[in-house]
């Protein structure tokens, strides 16, 4: 049966304002050591994200989304290295400033909720006291001041007796309220970004609807910018502004989201918008794009994207394709791109 998408619901249209970017990424190149060998694992990278806006970042599991977002953090692990590219926000180039420097940025200015809360909150400390100490480190807060701000965070998110759950470890939450808490730990220094890495991945339906909603106004009310990442396309049409499709390390097309979802001109995106028949119920993309993403050290030199494509034509498997603009506000990263057909 054909599917139509209908226009992206917006509570989101228009939030974003027409100022410098608030985020821009400038052929981002992040390696990974391997053995003998330095694999590229975001592959000049560039995107922009404004105040108030929420670019997604999709892709499948492999693509290099966590890769770049980290590189944006300045949060690599340690076989990883950033090995060119420019990262500005608000004004200066991250990835020139000194590790002291980025850490009075880091948790303040700009911050970063993972998909598994577990792995963030430390199980032998209360929530308020792991609140606490971000707004100690950042700000000049007295102890009252510091916990009555934790607590009207945690009730902004929507956790009921904020005040007296400041007192709770981790384990007395459920996994929806801890991502709550991941947000408020992110939050409370009132940053300008936010980069969200799966974060409702491993929640229920209703919470992911709840968080993803919250996320949404916050950005309404507090002009945060968001970088949403997800292997999830109905999310990204409900609540994004922008996106990003990545395969493979690079951006293989990016627009706004009512021009992707209604034309897609890759390949990649039309199979990604395939494989969502289900648009509203946020469930995970069904896997129908034949093949996988291929490995970092047997990268094809030509489009990385070939071995699964139906557009193939010669110059695809001889040539690597650029991004060029495919229309106003549309980039594209194809040889051979064909309208879509449901
Ligand atoms: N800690 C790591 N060490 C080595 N390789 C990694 C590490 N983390 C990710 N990779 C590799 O980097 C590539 C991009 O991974 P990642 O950014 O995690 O993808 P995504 O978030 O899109 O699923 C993958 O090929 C992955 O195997
Ligand atoms: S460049 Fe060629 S192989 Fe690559 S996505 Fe486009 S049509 Fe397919
Ligand atoms: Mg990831």
């Amino acid at each position: 049966m054909a599917r139509s998408f209908p226009a992206p619901v917006s509570l989101h249209q228009g939030a974003a304002d027409a100022g410098p970017p608030l985020l821009e990424v400038r052929h981002l190149v992040t390696e990974i050591q391997s053995r003998q060998r330095r694999l590229r694992a975001v592959d000049g990278v560039s995107f922009q994200v404004r105040r108030g806006e929420i670019l997604g970042l999709v892709g499948e599991s492999g693509c290099g989304k966590s890769m770049t977002a980290l590189s944006l953090m300045r949060l690599l692990p340690p076989a990883a290295t950033i090995a060119q590219g420019e990262v500005w926000f608000d004004g200066q180039d991250l990835l020139r400033l000194s590790p002291k420097a980025m850490r009075r940025i880091r948790g303040h200015r700009m911050s970063m909720v993972f998909q598994e809360p577990m792995t963030a909150l430390d199980p032998a400390f209360t929530i308020g006291s792991q609140i606490t100490e971000v707004i100690h480190a950042h700000g000049t807060d007295s102890a009252a001041a510091a916990r009555a701000r934790a607590a009207a965070m945690l009730d902004r998110l929507g956790i009921p007796n904020a005040a007296r759950r400041l007192d709770s470890y981790p384990h007395q939450f459920s996994g929806g309220m801890r991502q709550r808490v991941m947000l408020a730990l992110a939050l409370v220094m009132n940053p300008q970004l936010l980069i969200a890495d799966e974060p409702t991945t491993a929640l229920d339906v209703t919470i992911q609807a709840q968080i993803l909603d919250l996320v949404a106004d916050l950005r309404r009310e507090l002009g945060l910018g968001v970088v949403l990442i997800t292997h999830n396309l109905g999310v990204i049409h409900e609540i994004a502004d922008r996106v990003a499709v990545m395969y493979a390390g690079e951006i293989v097309e990016i627009g706004s989201v009512a021009r992707i979802f209604s034309d897609p001109k890759h390949p990649y995106t039309q199979g990604l918008l395939r494989s969502m028949p289900y648009l509203y119920e946020r469930r995970p993309s069904l896997h129908v794009i034949a093949g996988r993403v291929p490995d970092l050290g047997i990268m094809p030199r030509a489009c990385r994207f070939a071995a699964r494509c139906a557009n193939r034509i010669d110059q695809c498997t001889e040539t690597h394709p650029e991004l060029r603009e495919a229309d106003r506000d549309h980039e594209l990263r194809c040889y051979n791109p064909t309208p879509f057909a449901r």
